[in-house]
């Protein structure tokens, strides 16, 4: 584990390019002449283009004034980076510093915009047809792919260097039905009301298409995750979990374009083996999905109770505060709450203090009766207020319907998602109900997190996403990690660095992470017991087969060998990618 990523960084030095068993490069005889790449661009009717980064007209000779003030304007806009071919939306996803390639916005004018891991080009996907034609170029020619869907992803999974892009961003089409029969089941075989969504729908864009029929689906909080990407193919939580499961628990049935580039249609009658896989496996592995078919819910009216709890700063009972907090959480999950809490140990406030707060926001559907609420949280204000110099407040906020809790709430002044085009890494665990519930689990779980070094506004995230109906759904076909049937409460905390920070200043940060803070936090229950979501996790998460999918490992790897046995789709800390080095260049072992 020592000097990972220099490890790593050995492996992509040591790849000979040339040779047999890695992909075609730029400079490569093997790369496609301008003749081959005008040809695919016919096939997929003009929507080739060829990408640079985004900034490459803020540097050098590229320098264009217009465009180079449109986007420093839109630089951290987040509803931008997703439709670009030639952004991500994590900055360090765009750069490659162990090829000393970046092309940052902040950085000198004079100096050069380096590609990075930005795609060198890109098919804007607009049907099926093109992500075939862009599947088959790259098989033919051997030339390493990324899937582009909004960029967001945290482990580098939607860039790789000098490779062929296809972006699915303006794939939009979305199909409400009352009665969803999937392919090859029984005549008459219904599963009821769901929402077919193609490969580029956001989530803001399938609830109000849902909300319009009178009717909801679990979806993760976001202005411009992607539903049927990443986020639904890495397990997708959602801040209504307890209610309605996983994302992936409500998967009906996907079309997908295999290695082959064929398009197959995977639900529990067809392709059972690949539906399985495509629900918790990760994106960017199996093939490219072209849309999901997901069940819908009944509209219903919800609580949101939010709670405050504040000590002064360094007042060491403030952890007393988040193990009684924590402790609390499995009678009010059971009871139906879920959604989010934030955790700010040094916040300054006013001029001349400074606090400690954990702000929580649980969210209780199908509720109406305010008291019953206020009733089911005595237990845990009794509690903090035995704790000398703790402060809580607690507001219920009543709402019609899931839509405005969404809309007015959660997804409302909140410009958490607005701001892309930073780097920061994430540290992540899953814990469980178990830990919470026993003895000495939430002072053990406090201890942990009060060692983490903490500077002013730096937070911890809780996302209480599990608990009854993920629970419940354990016997389900899918290959989510089974640490999330047993989990509460799925916590983070992120480190950034600013675009001049050295490559030797970044490797501090990624080294601690990984050697120090991550061991910290996998201590709490044991490396064997939980481990980590995979589309919010650290992207040197060490046995991060074990982490991200537990036992259901080794079966993803056989089905990943079974659809794409030439490691067509190898996306970063996906299954299979220990096969290769970290940019999915070269195969390591033959
Ligand atoms: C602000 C924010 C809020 C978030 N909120 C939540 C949340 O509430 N719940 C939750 O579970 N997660 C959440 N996430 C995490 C999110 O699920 C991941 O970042 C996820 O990877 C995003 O998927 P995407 O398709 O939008 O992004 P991308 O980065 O474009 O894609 C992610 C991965 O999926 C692959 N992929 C994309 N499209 C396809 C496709 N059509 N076929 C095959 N592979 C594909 C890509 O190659 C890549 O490997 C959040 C992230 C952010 C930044
Ligand atoms: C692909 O074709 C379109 C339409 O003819 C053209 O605008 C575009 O520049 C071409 N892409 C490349 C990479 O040449
Ligand atoms: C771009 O922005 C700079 C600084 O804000 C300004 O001086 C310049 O005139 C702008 N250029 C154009 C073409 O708008
Ligand atoms: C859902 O909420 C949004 C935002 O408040 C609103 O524009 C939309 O009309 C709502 N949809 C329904 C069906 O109420
Ligand atoms: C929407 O659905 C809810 C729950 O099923 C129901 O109570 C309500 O009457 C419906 N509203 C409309 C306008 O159909
Ligand atoms: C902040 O502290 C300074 C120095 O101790 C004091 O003069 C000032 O009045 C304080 N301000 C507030 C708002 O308390
Ligand atoms: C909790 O804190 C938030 C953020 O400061 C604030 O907006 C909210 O009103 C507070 N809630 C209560 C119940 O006081
Ligand atoms: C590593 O992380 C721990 C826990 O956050 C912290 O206390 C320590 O100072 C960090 N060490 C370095 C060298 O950054
Ligand atoms: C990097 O930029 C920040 C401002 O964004 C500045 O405060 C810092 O001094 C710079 N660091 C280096 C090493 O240049």
């Amino acid at each position: 584990m020592l000097f990972l990523l220099i490890t790593l960084l050995c492996y992509a030095a040591a790849a000979a390019p040339q040779s047999s068993h890695c992909r075609c490069r730029p400079h490569d005889d093997c790369w496609p002449s301008e003749q081959k790449w005008s040809k695919l661009n016919q096939t997929v009717q003009g929507n080739l283009v060829a990408v640079r980064p985004a900034a490459s007209v803020c540097h050098g000779s590229n320098y264009d004034s217009n465009a180079c003030n449109a986007t420093t304007r839109l630089w951290t806009d987040s509803v931008w980076r997703s439709a670009q071919p030639g952004a991500v939306q994590n900055q360090m996803w765009e750069a490659w510093p162990e090829h000393h390639e970046s092309c940052y916005l902040e950085s000198p004018r004079n100096s050069k915009c380096g590609q990075g891991r930005i795609s060198v080009y890109s098919v804007k996907v607009q049907t099926t047809s093109h992500i075939q034609q862009a599947v088959r170029f790259a098989r033919a020619n051997n030339i390493r792919l990324a899937i582009k869907n909004t960029g967001h992803d945290f482990l580098g999974r939607s860039t790789a260097p000098e490779s062929l892009q296809i972006l699915t961003h303006e794939m939009k089409n979305i199909k409400v039905v009352d009665n969803f029969t999937p392919k090859g089941a029984p005549h008459g075989k219904s599963e009821g009301h769901a929402v077919t969504m193609a490969a580029g729908v956001q989530l803001p864009e399938l609830y109000l298409a849902v909300a319009e029929h009178n009717r909801t689906v679990v979806g993760g909080s976001s202005h411009t995750v992607g539903a049927a990407g990443g986020y639904i193919q890495g397990g997708g939580h959602s801040p209504f979990g307890a209610w309605n499961g996983l994302g992936s628990d409500n998967a009906l049935e996907f079309e997908i374009v295999t290695a082959e580039g064929s398009v197959v249609v995977a639900n529990s009658y067809q392709n059972s083996d690949l539906f399985w896989a495509l629900r918790g496996g990760g994106g960017g592995t199996f093939g490219v999905v072209t849309s999901v078919t997901v069940r819908t819910h009944p509209e219903a009216p919800v609580i949101a109770y939010n709670v405050n709890i504040t000590t002064s700063s360094g007042n060491p009972r403030f952890w007393d505060a988040f193990s009684a907090f924590h402790a609390a959480l499995p009678a009010i999950n059971d009871a139906g709450g879920s959604g989010y809490y934030f955790g700010v140990p040094i916040l300054p406030f006013g001029q001349n203090t400074t606090v400690s707060a954990i702000t929580s926001l649980l969210l209780f559907p199908q509720k109406t009766d305010v008291n019953e609420i206020i009733k089911l949280y005595e237990p845990l204000t009794r509690k903090l207020g035995q704790i000398n110099g703790v402060k809580v407040e607690a507001a219920p906020i009543p709402l019609p319907s899931v839509n405005s809790t969404i809309f007015e709430v959660l997804l409302s002044g909140s410009d958490a998602d607005s701001t892309g085009g930073v780097s920061s890494l994430l540290a992540s665990r899953l814990y469980s109900k178990d830990l919470m519930m026993s003895e000495d689990g939430p002072e053990r779980l406090a201890k942990a997190w009060k060692s983490i070094s903490w500077s002013p506004y730096s937070t911890f995230i809780g996302h209480v996403v599990g608990g009854p109906a993920v629970a419940a759904n354990k016997n389900i076909h899918s290959a989510v990690n089974p640490a999330w049937r047993k989990t509460v409460s799925h916590m983070l905390f992120s480190r950034s660095w600013e675009a001049n920070a050295t490559l030797t200043q970044q490797k501090a940060i990624i080294k601690n992470m990984t050697e120090v803070e991550i061991p910290i936090l996998r201590s709490v229950e044991g490396e064997d017991q939980m481990g980590a979501y995979l589309n919010e996790a650290n992207p040197y998460e060490p046995g991060f087969q074990k982490s991200f999918w537990g036992t259901n490992y080794p079966r993803l790897y056989k089905i990943k060998q079974k659809w794409d046995p030439k490691g067509l789709f190898i996306s970063r800390k996906g299954v299979g990618s220990e096969d290769w080095d970290d940019a999915g260049m070269c195969k390591l072992k033959i």
